[in-house]
């Protein structure tokens, strides 16, 4: 048995519409089941439906032998895993964003303080960083920060919420990634579902 971890959210659909695209419906039927269940098997694959953010954690502990992950989540905080691949879904980028009219970024609202911290850093342009957990645009919307800095991938969200781009930071793709050990001690297993996956030959 080996454990595939996979973020919940768009990335999954992007995950399940790869699938579909490749015919490999043994797994896109039962991913698309509607229960609530949080993990589901198929013959000695079980997959479970975790947080983006967690999807590393349970990597690295091992108690998830691959996982399907978002750069972006990887690029943010630091974790102990084998960078197996790039997947060719989940694209979008990093930008900064605000009103029309920003001339200077004093202050930046992001999910990812660290991603844009370096940015900034790398800029040599001092900001001041407000951590939240989503809904981000709402920031200089409100006035809690001149803009933000998030993901873009339609761009429907800013354009709803009345902001522009201003600067691409920085491009995020799906990745798999692996345990450092079970991806050599299952690696028959593995080897396996990812030639299954097309992600390996
Ligand atoms: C993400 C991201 C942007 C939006 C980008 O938010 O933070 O807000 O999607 O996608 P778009 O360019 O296609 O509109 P998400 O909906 O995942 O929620 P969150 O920010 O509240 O976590
Ligand atoms: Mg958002």
């Amino acid at each position: 048995m080996i454990t595939v971890a996979l973020s919940k959210g768009r990335l999954f659909d992007d995950f399940v519409s790869y699938l579909e695209k490749y015919e490999l419906y043994k797994y896109s039927k039962v991913l698309k089941d509607e229960s609530r269940a949080l993990y589901t098997i198929v013959d000695d694959i079980r997959f479970i439906f975790a947080k983006g953010p967690d999807v590393p954690v349970y990597v690295e502990r091992g108690v998830a032998d691959i996982g399907i992950v978002g750069s972006d989540i990887l690029e943010e905080e630091v974790f102990s895993y084998l960078n197996v691949s790039g997947l060719p879904f989940g694209k979008c980028h990093f930008a900064i964003a605000g009103p029309p009219d920003v001339e200077h970024f004093n202050t930046v609202a992001s999910k990812y303080t660290n991603i844009a911290r370096k940015y900034f850093n790398d800029q040599q342009q001092p900001v001041s960083l407000i951590h939240l957990n989503g809904s981000v645009e709402l920031a200089p919307i409100l006035g809690l920060a001149d803009g933000i800095v998030d993901i873009v991938q339609t761009g429907n969200t800013l354009r709803d919420n009345g902001l522009i781009e201003y600067e691409k930071i920085l491009d995020v793709q799906a990745r798999l990634i692996a345990n450092k050990q079970t991806f050599y001690t299952k690696e028959d297993s593995i080897y396996e579902f990812l030639s299954e996956i097309g992600v390996i030959e």
